[in-house]
């Protein structure tokens, strides 16, 4: 398993007698491209913030990757999430006054990857493969179209080659098209680079895309007196 949950409960310290999240047990096999689709408010980001260790809970286990995250300092959290978790932001997270090509080196820089002289080379064929023109490279991002911005905020979260990839709603500001293309690019990506895959939309009609769909509300007890 990739990742393991048990008897997790989450709220936030705003509200501490609301619990956002109460999973009593749910697990993510190796090599799935996993949807769970839930309705906005329903704790989607919450979760994937717990499972990337931004977020701490109040009880339970989680073990991503083999470690257990509740049991780490948040120091520990940070290197854990700058090398083994790519993730990819509801909104997304861009340095808009810095390229493309300095967006994806800046997450290579907070991770202890060793080959750091030749990864201008990889961020370079990514971009490429993201179908990023030449062009476009080294102008700020926020020149860019969305959708460009989108892939290179994909290009972003693989650079290091992480063995999971978290996408929160990448596609919620793409029209149908870019959407359809952004899908099917994110797919051959990670099929070709046997990443598993954990995304979340509020957006169900995404399903055919995917190995497995789960519903929030089934996987969430705190969900359920809320219709989805
Ligand atoms: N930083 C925060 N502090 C306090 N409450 C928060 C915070 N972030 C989210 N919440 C609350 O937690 C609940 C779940 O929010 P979350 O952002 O996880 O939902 P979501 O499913 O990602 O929604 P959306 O589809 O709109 O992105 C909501 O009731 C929200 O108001
Ligand atoms: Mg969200």
């Amino acid at each position: 398993m990739i990742i393991e949950l048990a008897k997790l409960k989450f709220s936030y310290p705003e509200q501490a007698d609301s619990l956002v999240l109460d999973i009593p047990s749910w697990s993510l096999p190796i090599g799935e491209h996993t949807l769970i689709h839930g309705s906005s408010g329903s704790g989607k980001s919450t979760l994937l913030n717990i499972l990337n260790g931004l977020l701490s809970v109040n009880s339970g286990h989680i073990e991503v990757l083999g470690q257990r995250l509740n049991e780490m300092t948040s120091r520990q959290r940070d290197n854990f999430r700058a090398n083994s978790i790519g993730y990819v932001f509801q909104q997304f997270n861009l340095i808009g006054y810095l390229n493309a090509i300095d967006n994806v080196q800046l997450a290579n820089y907070f991770s202890k990857s060793s080959e750091k002289s030749s990864v201008t080379e990889e961020i370079k064929a990514l971009l490429n493969s993201l179908n990023i023109p030449k062009k476009d490279w080294q102008q700020p991002v926020h020149k860019l179209s969305i959708g460009q911005q989108q892939r290179i905020a994909i290009a972003r979260a693989l650079i290091n080659k992480p063995a999971l990839l978290i996408a929160d709603e990448p596609t919620s500001a793409l029209d149908e098209e870019n959407s359809a293309d952004f899908m099917a690019l994110l797919m051959s990506i990670v099929d070709s680079s046997q990443t598993t895959l954990l995304f979340v939309s509020h957006d169900i009609s995404l399903s055919r895309y995917f190995t497995r769909v789960e519903s929030l509300h089934d996987i969430n007890q705190a969900g359920a007196v809320n219709a989805d």
